[in-house]
């Protein structure tokens, strides 16, 4: 890649766009704008909550990705577009885009991909697996003849790969992401305590609360809701054990993926990954703040009953 050439993080939760030089020069939810008379993009990313927030009877804010793939192909080329404006691309500057997609992504999504990025303004589109992606970002040795092994818990979806050489030896994917985990924590404080709470408050609680394994982890959260039965607003305090609980399924999930990817790995390999210590990045499983994470963390390993960092 040349310094001018962009990379993109085209997420489910969130793009990114990145370059050489400058580093991340954009960072915001995967949402856009849209005028639903004429299907016309107006924003992107938190503009776009804004836009609707402002005027919730002409615009909606929708998310043109599902589960990692474009759902709307328009819409998304449309975000793309606003996006890379947004980063200075315009008639003058049109950079070659490399943009990350996930490894299972059938031809005809990659093709979608492609041609988003360059019906949205950009020269040429290339494409670089996602757990590569993030495996070259983490810093990981992935052109040595050791193997590193990636988990990227993403808002859609999990991928995981086993690296080596640069390239991938073994990989999974599962429907299963934070945006789960999120939708675990609202029925769980439905079912229990009989209190409706939001999207953006489950994940409030996921981040302040979520764990995979227990933690030393602080006190209770406090958050707020509709009662179900009587329709009023009120409180309702949730511990980390009864999180954790909810979070169960989701986490079991992930790390049963995470068990089969190293189980169809070559062994060697595999054992690289353990012996480089290279945990599945965890991060969307450990409480922000925790102290000394990412060692502290809980993640998939510790699922198979091993103690706590450090495990290997
Ligand atoms: N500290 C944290 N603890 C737990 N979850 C977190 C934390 N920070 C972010 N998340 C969650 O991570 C998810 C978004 O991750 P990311 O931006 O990697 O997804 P994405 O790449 O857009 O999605 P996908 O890869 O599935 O297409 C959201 O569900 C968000 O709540
Ligand atoms: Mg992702």
């Amino acid at each position: 890649m040349s310094r001018r050439d962009l990379a993109l993080d085209l997420g489910t939760a969130n793009t990114l766009v990145f370059q050489g030089d400058r580093g991340i020069l954009y960072n915001e939810p995967t949402l856009v704008a849209v005028n639903p008379r004429n299907s016309e993009a107006l924003g992107a990313g938190r503009e776009a909550l804004g836009l609707a927030a402002a005027d919730a009877g002409r615009v909606v804010a929708s998310r043109p990705l599902r589960r990692g793939v474009i759902s709307d192909f328009d819409l998304t080329m449309q975000m793309i577009r606003l996006i890379l404006r947004s980063v200075g691309v315009g008639r003058l500057m049109r950079p070659r885009v490399l943009a990350c997609v996930p490894t299972h992504s059938t031809e005809v999504e990659r093709r979608a991909v492609e041609e988003a990025v360059v019906a949205a303004g950009a020269r040429s589109a290339f494409l670089v697996d996602q757990p590569l992606a993030a495996a070259v970002g983490a810093g990981l040795p992935i052109h040595e003849p050791v193997g590193s092994f990636v988990v990227d818990v993403g808002g859609g979806t999990t991928e995981m790969a086993v690296l080596a050489m640069g390239g991938v030896v073994t990989s999974k994917a599962i429907p299963v992401g934070g945006f789960d985990m999120d939708a675990v924590i609202q029925h769980h404080v439905r079912s229990r305590h009989g209190v409706a709470i939001g999207e953006n408050a489950a994940e409030r609680i996921k981040i302040e609360l979520g764990s995979a394994y227990p933690t030393a982890h602080p006190a209770a959260v406090e958050v707020k809701g509709r009662n179900m039965t009587n329709g009023m607003p009120t409180y309702v305090i949730l511990t980390p054990e009864e999180i954790r609980e909810a979070l169960a399924e989701p986490v079991g999930a992930i790390a049963a993926a995470t068990r089969d990817c190293l189980a169809e790995s070559p062994p060697e390999l595999a054992h690289d990954g353990e012996r480089h210590r290279f945990p599945p990045s965890a991060s969307l499983l450990i409480p922000a703040g925790t102290p000394g994470t990412p060692t502290d963390s809980p993640a998939c390993t510790r699922a198979d009953g091993r103690p706590p960092w450090p495990p290997w």
